[in-house]
């Protein structure tokens, strides 16, 4: 909840990354891991939010799809750490393309730091543990800033935000701390976990997946919840967990859908 209010309270320093963002002819943004579910977040939130495209590609692969770079291009590095080696190759290419590079990052004077022409600082604070997950809500947080000043409607996301600050410490609240610790006692020993999502949430689902395999080692798997008939549903056995995000917005009814089918296969349906 502290970054997001940090975030909202310096919403000013995003103008200028928000004009470069305006004026480029493409913005491909780019990032590993976490950074790269927060680039394809953003793919989401400028789609609403400014009603305008933005491409996005991980660190590694970055590199074989920089062909249509031009000096009008903008690359929006995203990245805690300023430091990970394919987001800085990334950076390299685009550099070679004569494009320009714009960084929202969280450590100041760090490598991306100092080969971006424009640097957004995340002002996510001191990251102690792998998981990333202050980083990604403030990239998130910045991300939905800049849209909403290209969309000039930065009053009503200013607002959204300030309300996700309250939703956050609800998530954070002790009772709900222990539901959740009940519900990891539920699940700890599975061996996979699935988690689903649609628009906004998709990223999200992805996400989840990496931080829990990364944090406590069980194989979890995130999909767009419209992929479970594609073929993925064939991977669920009878209690199964999957997690699904429900917000209640335009994707509530047809995720709703994909948590009936992995119902109707026994997977142990966590909304
Ligand atoms: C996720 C995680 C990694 C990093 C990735 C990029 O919890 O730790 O996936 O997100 O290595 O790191 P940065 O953001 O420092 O470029």
């Amino acid at each position: 909840p502290d970054v997001i209010r940090k975030i909202v309270a310096n919403n000013n320093m995003t103008t200028e990354l928000a004009k470069v963002i305006e004026h480029s002819f493409g913005t491909y943004m780019v990032g590993c891991g976490t950074a790269a579910y927060a680039c394809l977040a953003g793919t989401y939130i400028f789609s609403k939010i400014a009603k305008k495209h933005l491409n996005w590609s991980v660190g590694s692969e970055f590199g074989y799809i920089a062909d249509f770079l031009t000096p009008k291009s903008l690359v929006l590095a995203l990245s805690q750490s300023g430091e990970t080696i394919d987001v800085l190759e990334a950076v390299k290419a685009a550099r070679k393309k004569g494009s320009k590079v714009a960084s929202l990052v969280n450590v100041e004077g760090s490598t991306l730091f100092r080969m971006s022409d424009l640097n957004l600082l995340l002002g996510a604070g001191v990251e102690k543990a792998v998981v990333s997950t202050k980083a990604f809500t403030a990239k998130l947080a910045n991300l939905m800033l800049l849209a909403s000043i290209l969309s000039k409607n930065g009053n009503e996301v200013t607002n959204m935000l300030k309300k996700s600050i309250i939703a956050v410490e609800q998530v954070l609240n002790e009772k709900n701390l222990k539901e959740i610790r009940n519900l990891v006692d539920l699940i700890y020993k599975k061996e996979n976990i699935y988690v689903i999502g649609r628009g906004l949430s998709y990223p999200v689902a992805l996400e989840t997946a990496l931080k829990i395999k990364e944090a406590s080692y069980i194989h979890a798997e995130g999909f767009a919840a419209g992929e479970l008939k594609h073929g993925v549903i064939a991977l669920l056995e009878a209690g199964t967990p999957c997690i699904a995000f429900l917000p209640n917005d335009e994707t509530y009814d047809a995720t709703l859908a994909g948590v009936m089918d992995m119902k109707a296969r026994g997977g142990y349906i966590i909304g």
